[in-house]
């Protein structure tokens, strides 16, 4: 009968001894592996008799522990010699040169940003709303009728639908469209307009700018762009208000004396409807806005529709306004020179360290936008 006090002996001496963790494993299969020896032990408990069985199973039993627990520890320990040695030698030299290790400012970010700098200067506010809209703010509070074709036009990327899902937030008395709690990835940041005057009185100053999204893709469109969204309400607006707060903006935006032209349009929120073009010529493989014989639509706009006005629950025989809506990353291409919309989003990190900008430099009608 082998003496089990020697055999644990003889473990708890190799165990301290080992200085690696494979030596260690190498004892835990040599002591309690298929073939190891205390395995092997234990396997012999089926030749005892039932006296012996009796002692010898809790003895061998509890030896085995005892090693698999003392092989526990002594990894614990050499686990963390292992990663202390690490920490010592693995020095960091804060003296090192850092490089160009920072990152840069998207251009649609700072297009954003300057746009609102532009605007806040006019007593603009910056609302925002959520990309995944309803129904109801995305086109029927917008005067958009249920089952218009407009709603498909605009290339909509509906949700599936789950259940449980909450109502849209609308003011009492207003209709409940069928339609109304359907999930769409907004299209537009015109739902903005709604929730703004849903939960706001008038008078109203804001821009909202976002993403938004149609089910679109070629060389000037994206499936994801960004939009800024224009909202002015208060007493006696009218549509002089919104051309000269436009052509304001756009030499501002441009820097430099912009010529424009409005074309009427039609948008079922506003009424009347047009879309604002900008002069330009071409200049190489460049664009040159402000001079030329060309013009580009860089916006849609319009007064605020009465109907849209009274889903919010605002009178429209006391209150008028107007809207406005551009898109981002168009107006970034013009403004700073990129050839492809595509590329803005590719996140290529030679493209965003050419056309990025400093993070660190804000945007400001002082020093300058960009
Ligand atoms: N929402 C319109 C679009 O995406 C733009 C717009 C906004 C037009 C506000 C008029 C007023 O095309």
């Amino acid at each position: 009968m082998t003496d089990l006090n020697a055999v644990k002996d003889k473990y708890i001496a190799q165990i301290g001894e080992a200085l690696d963790l494979k030596a260690l494993d190498d004892i835990r299969v040599t002591a309690l592996g298929k073939k190891g020896e205390i395995s092997m032990m234990m396997r012999g408990l089926g030749q005892m008799s039932p006296e012996e069985k009796k002692i010898m199973g809790p003895a061998l039993n509890g030896l085995k522990n005892d090693i698999a627990a003392l092989i526990d520890a002594r990894k614990t320990s050499l686990e963390d010699a292992a990663l202390d040695a690490a920490l010592a030698s693995e020095v960091m030299d804060m003296s090192l040169p850092v490089g160009r290790t920072s990152g840069t400012l998207h251009p649609v970010q700072q297009v954003m940003e300057e746009m609102a700098v532009i605007f806040s200067d006019m007593g603009f506010a910056v609302a925002e709303g959520p990309d995944i809209e309803d129904d109801f703010h995305n086109f029927t509070a917008l005067n958009f009728p249920p089952g218009h074709p407009a709603r498909d036009m605009h290339d909509t990327f509906f949700m599936v639908p789950t259940r449980g899902e909450e109502g849209a937030e609308r003011p009492t008395g207003t209709e409940k469209s069928p339609d109304g709690e359907k999930k769409v990835l907004r299209t537009h940041t015109s739902p903005v307009q709604i929730r703004t005057m849903i939960n706001q009185k008038p008078p109203i100053r804001i821009i909202a700018p976002g993403r938004t999204y149609r089910c679109d893709s070629d060389q000037t469109h994206t499936p994801m762009f960004h939009q800024v969204e224009g909202l002015v309400i208060d007493k006696d607006i009218h549509m002089g208000h919104l051309k000269g707060c436009l052509m304001d903006f756009v030499s501002a935006f441009f820097e430099t004396d912009v010529d424009v032209q409005f074309r009427p349009h039609h948008f079922p929120f506003t009424e009347p409807s047009a879309e604002m073009d900008v002069r330009y010529e071409r200049d190489g493989a460049s664009i040159k806005i402000g001079s030329g014989e060309k013009w580009m639509e860089i916006l849609g706009c319009g007064m605020v529709h009465p109907n849209v006005l009274r889903n919010c629950g605002i009178d429209p025989n006391e209150y008028q306004g107007f809207a406005f809506g551009m898109g981002v990353d168009r107006l970034a291409m013009l403004k700073y020179g990129m050839p492809d919309l595509r590329d803005m989003f590719a996140a290529d990190t030679r493209w965003l360290s050419h056309y990025g900008f400093n993070p660190l430099l804000q945007a400001s009608l002082v020093s300058g936008l960009s």
